[in-house]
């Protein structure tokens, strides 16, 4: 059993319920003896990511956190006081390299860099480069989504580090399980009637881009926003605005009916479905499902609020298809 366990629904938070030891410098000297250099701490996919995870996995506190995410069967699990807080920059994004890998695929955020371990916070910006400023790194709200939804294929899991929480009150972490959207859609006539058309109806995702205002071509991905899984269970691709924008770009993909559909599914997801809300408090560790499970934030105007987000894939980097995800969710 889980120590201090809370659960709702497929959303559990729980501490720690392992000694990490003298195995936290262990880890680190693991991963620097793999790097040649830590891409400003960032990290980048391993070229023998396998190898590294096999090592990695043999570190019995990292076994330990790998079974303890595994041993709730949740969807979304935040574990409260990790311990890393102490730790330098370096040897902390080392370790969350670390236990992503041990739960699959850390993927680059940053086409250009490669970047693996992202900082979710605040950027300074001018008015100009505020329009290109993406929610990761504004402050604000997230509306609720899935990350990489406009990519061939989006990670299945993700986790967020809470190096420093908002003080404002805000900045809560929010998540939705996808079963509970189809609940709320299965209630109405027309929430059945948009649940089949999302099912079988392919929109285009557009592709956010830092550069779009230079952009000539359009770049989009088209799917369905639910689909099933090999186990049968349900799944989401889901960020409005792209679908908006896709359609924008692509009227003839849409239709009054599929217009309606999506915009009754966003006032579920926005206004209806219930929702794990917490602010998460310093030196949490997040995991969550990115494909049955939605995510976003509540707002908050703290600057210094400060997460570490890194995506993790369950197939290798060498074999996915398309780019990774970016900075933009
Ligand atoms: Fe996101």
């Amino acid at each position: 059993m889980l120590a201090s366990i809370e659960q709702h629904g497929n959303i559990v938070v729980a501490q720690r319920d392992f000694s990490w030891g003298m195995e936290l410098a262990n880890i680190a000297g693991i991963v620097a003896r793999h790097f040649p250099d830590f891409n400003g701490n960032g990290f980048y996919p391993h070229p023998q990511e396998q190898a590294l995870q096999r090592e990695l996995m043999a570190v019995p506190a990292l076994r330990q956190l790998s079974q303890m995410i595994g041993r709730a069967k949740a969807r979304g699990m935040a574990i409260t006081n990790l311990g890393l807080s102490a730790l330098c920059e370096a040897q902390r994004n080392a370790v969350l390299y670390a236990i992503a890998l041990c739960r699959g695929f850390p993927t680059s955020t940053d086409q250009r860099t490669k970047r693996v371990a992202w900082d979710v916070r605040a950027r300074q910006t001018t008015p100009e480069q505020a329009r290109f400023v993406t929610f990761s790194e504004r402050v604000g709200g997230a509306d609720m989504h899935t990350d990489s939804s406009f990519y061939p294929m989006p990670e299945e899991q993700f986790l967020l580090y809470v190096v420093s929480a908002a003080r404002c009150n805000g900045g809560a972490s929010l998540l939705i399980d996808v079963e509970d959207v189809e609940r709320e859609l299965q209630k109405t006539a027309e929430g059945r009637a948009a649940f089949e058309l999302l099912q079988k109806t392919p929109v285009p995702f557009r592709v956010p881009s830092v550069y779009a205002a230079k952009d000539e071509q359009l770049e989009y991905h088209q799917a369905t926003v639910f689909h099933r899984l090999d186990d049968g269970s349900l799944a989401m691709r889901w960020r409005y605005d792209s679908i908006s924008k896709g359609l924008d770009a692509r009227p003839e993909l849409g239709s009054p009916a599929l217009l309606a559909a999506l915009a009754l599914l966003n006032e579920v997801i926005e206004k209806q479905a219930p929702r794990f809300e917490r602010q998460l408090p310093d030196d949490t560790l997040l995991w969550a499902d990115n494909h049955r499970t939605l995510h976003g934030r509540g707002t908050y105007t703290d600057p210094a609020r400060h997460l570490i987000r890194i995506r993790i894939s369950n197939t290798p980097n060498a074999d996915r298809v398309g780019p990774s995800g970016i900075a933009a969710d």
